[in-house]
C-alpha cells in the first residue's frame, strides 16, 4: 500500500482580499518538480552513489523516493534538501505497486529497468482529471528497440534479452517519453536517434546532469536527440534547477495580488511565454538575473492563451493564468492545446462569480473583470489547485479548499512561502 502522504493534507482556510494588492517580500522558488523526479529515475542508470541537492520537498518526491526503495534502491536523506540513491546489483522489475498506480511519473522507469533488467512489468499509468494519458508513444518506441510487449488486463510486460538502438520518430513530441527513452538509449548498445522530441529545459537539464557522469547525449533541447550507450554510469551529482512552473505561477499571483513582490531563485529565461503574456496584460516586470519584480497596472487587459510544447505558453501555467483574465477587462480566449481535459477547473471559477464561456474540451472564451467570491472548493489536480488558492486570495470573503494533497504534490508548504509575504491561509 502506498505511504500515507507524509503531509498533513487538510483543508486550506484562505482569506480573500478582494482584488487589493496586499503581498510583499521575497518569494523563494524551489526546485523544479519536473526534473527532480527524473533526476531520481536517473539513479538507476548508475552503478555506484548518486546525490542530488536543492531538491524539493514535495509529495512527488517522497513517492518516487518510496518507488525506488521498492526496487531495491537505497535511498538515504543526507541534508535538508539533499538525498543519495545506490542501486542494488539487480532492481525488482515489477512497477505493479500502488505507489506506481497513481503516479504518472512513475513511467520514467520503465525503460531504465528493461534495459537493466531485461524486463519490466507496470500497470497502465492511470489517467487522471486532465486527461486519459495513453502510453502508446513508450511502448511503440520500446518494440522497435526490440522489445516484447504483452498487455494485460490492467498491466504491461516489457521483455527483451537485449535492446538495440534504434531510429525512432515519437508520434507525440512526449515530453516524459523523451526524457524515459533518452535515459533507456544511455543503457542500450549502440546508437539511437529519437526524433520529434520535446524540447522542454527540464530534459536539456537531465543531458546534462547524465553527460556530467559519462552519458554521450547530443540534441536535447532540439526535437532530434543521439544517444550513443551502452554501459552504467559511475557515480553522480546534481543541483536541481529552479522549478519555472512554480516562478510562473508565483509571477500570475504577484501580477494580481502583489504590491511589492520579488520572485527569488528563478530562471526567467525559462518562462518567457508566460512572462510576454503577463507584459501583454500591461503587467511591467523587471529581470534581474535569477529574480523577477513584478509591478501591476491599475487595469489588466485581456490576452489570448493558446498553450504549446516549450517554449510556446506552458500547459501546467493555463489554469493560474485564467484566473487573472477573469480580472482583466475585455475577453480573452483560452485555448489548451496539449492535453484534452485540461479545463473542468473553469466550472468552479464560474460559481465563483467568473464570467467564462466554455466552447469545448479546448476552448474556452472568459470575459472580465469579474469581482471573485470565496467559497468551498475541491482542488482536481495540482496547477488547478494552485489557481483556486489564488482565485480565493482575489476574492471576496474566505475560501476553504478541500484534497489540498494536490497542491502538496508539486509545491513545498506554499502556504508558508504566501503567508510570509502577507496572506492569510491555515491548514484547518
Ligand atoms: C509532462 O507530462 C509533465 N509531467 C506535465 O506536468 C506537463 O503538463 C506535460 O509534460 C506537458 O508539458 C511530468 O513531467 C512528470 P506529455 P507528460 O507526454 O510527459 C499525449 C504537472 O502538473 N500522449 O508531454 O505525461 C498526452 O496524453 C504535470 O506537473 C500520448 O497520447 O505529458 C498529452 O495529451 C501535469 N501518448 C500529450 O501527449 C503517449 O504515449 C502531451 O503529454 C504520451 C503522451
Amino acid at each position: 500500500m502506498a505511504k500515507k502522504s507524509r503531509i498533513k493534507s487538510m483543508p486550506f482556510l484562505v482569506k480573500g482580499f478582494s482584488g487589493k494588492k496586499f503581498l510583499s517580500g521575497e518569494l523563494p522558488v524551489r526546485g523544479a518538480k519536473n526534473f527532480a523526479l527524473k533526476a531520481q529515475a536517473a539513479s538507476i542508470l548508475f552503478g555506484g552513489d548518486v546525490v542530488l541537492r536543492n531538491m524539493p520537498l514535495i509529495e512527488d518526491v517522497f513517492k518516487m523516493n518510496d518507488l525506488l526503495s521498492s526496487l531495491g534502491v537505497a535511498v538515504d536523506r543526507i541534508g535538508n534538501r539533499s538525498f543519495r540513491f545506490k542501486s542494488p546489483r539487480n532492481l525488482e522489475t515489477n512497477l505493479n505497486t500502488d505507489a506506481a498506480k497513481l503516479f504518472r511519473a512513475s513511467i520514467v522507469l520503465t525503460g531504465p529497468i528493461l534495459a537493466r533488467e531485461g524486463r519490466v512489468s507496470f500497470s497502465h499509468p492511470g489517467g487522471c482529471v486532465i486527461g486519459k494519458r495513453p502510453i502508446d508513444v513508450f511502448l511503440d518506441a520500446f518494440q522497435k528497440m526490440g522489445a516484447k510487449a504483452r498487455s494485460f488486463k490492467k498491466s504491461y510486460l516489457l521483455e527483451a534479452d537485449k535492446l538495440h538502438g534504434a531510429d525512432i520518430f515519437l508520434k507525440l513530441p512526449s515530453v516524459t517519453a523523451t526524457e524515459t527513452l533518452m535515459m533507456t538509449a544511455v543503457l542500450v548498445k549502440g546508437v539511437t536517434i529519437l526524433r520529434n522530441c520535446a524540447c522542454e529545459p527540464e530534459i536539456v537539464s537531465l543531458a546534462e546532469f547524465l553527460n556530467s557522469f559519462g552519458a554521450d547525449i547530443k540534441g536535447a533541447g532540439t526535437h532530434t536527440i543521439v544517444v550513443k550507450g551502452g554501459r552504467l554510469l559511475k557515480n553522480g551529482f546534481f543541483k536541481i534547477p529552479p522549478d519555472r512552473i512554480e516562478a510562473g505561477s508565483f509571477a500570475v499571483v504577484a501580477a494580481l495580488c502583489g504590491k511589492n513582490l520579488r520572485i527569488k531563485n528563478c530562471d526567467p529565461s525559462q518562462m518567457m511565454a508566460v512572462l510576454r503574456a503577463l507584459e501583454d496584460a500591461g503587467v511591467n516586470i523587471e529581470f534581474d538575473k535569477d529574480a523577477l519584480l513584478i509591478k501591476t497596472p491599475r487595469v489588466l487587459k485581456p490576452v489570448d492563451i493558446k498553450t504549446r510544447e516549450y517554449p510556446g505558453f506552458a500547459t501546467d501555467l493555463q489554469a493560474p493564468f485564467s484566473v487573472l483574465l477573469t480580472q482583466a477587462a475585455g475577453r480573452s480566449l483560452l485555448f489548451e492545446t496539449v492535453f484534452e481535459n485540461r479545463l473542468g477547473y473553469l466550472s468552479d471559477l464560474n460559481r465563483m462569480g467568473a464570467n467564462i464561456l466554455v466552447c469545448d474540451p479546448h476552448r474556452a472564451v472568459i470575459n472580465g473583470p469579474t469581482k471573485l467570491r470565496g467559497r468551498d472548493m475541491e482542488s482536481p489536480d495540482l496547477r488547478a489547485g494552485l489557481a483556486f488558492l489564488t482565485a480565493a486570495m482575489v476574492a471576496e470573503g474566505d475560501s476553504v479548499i478541500n484534497n489540498i494533497y494536490n497542491i502538496d504534490r508539486g509545491y513545498e508548504k506554499v502556504e508558508e512561502r504566501l503567508n510570509a509575504v502577507g496572506a492569510e491561509i491555515k491548514r484547518i
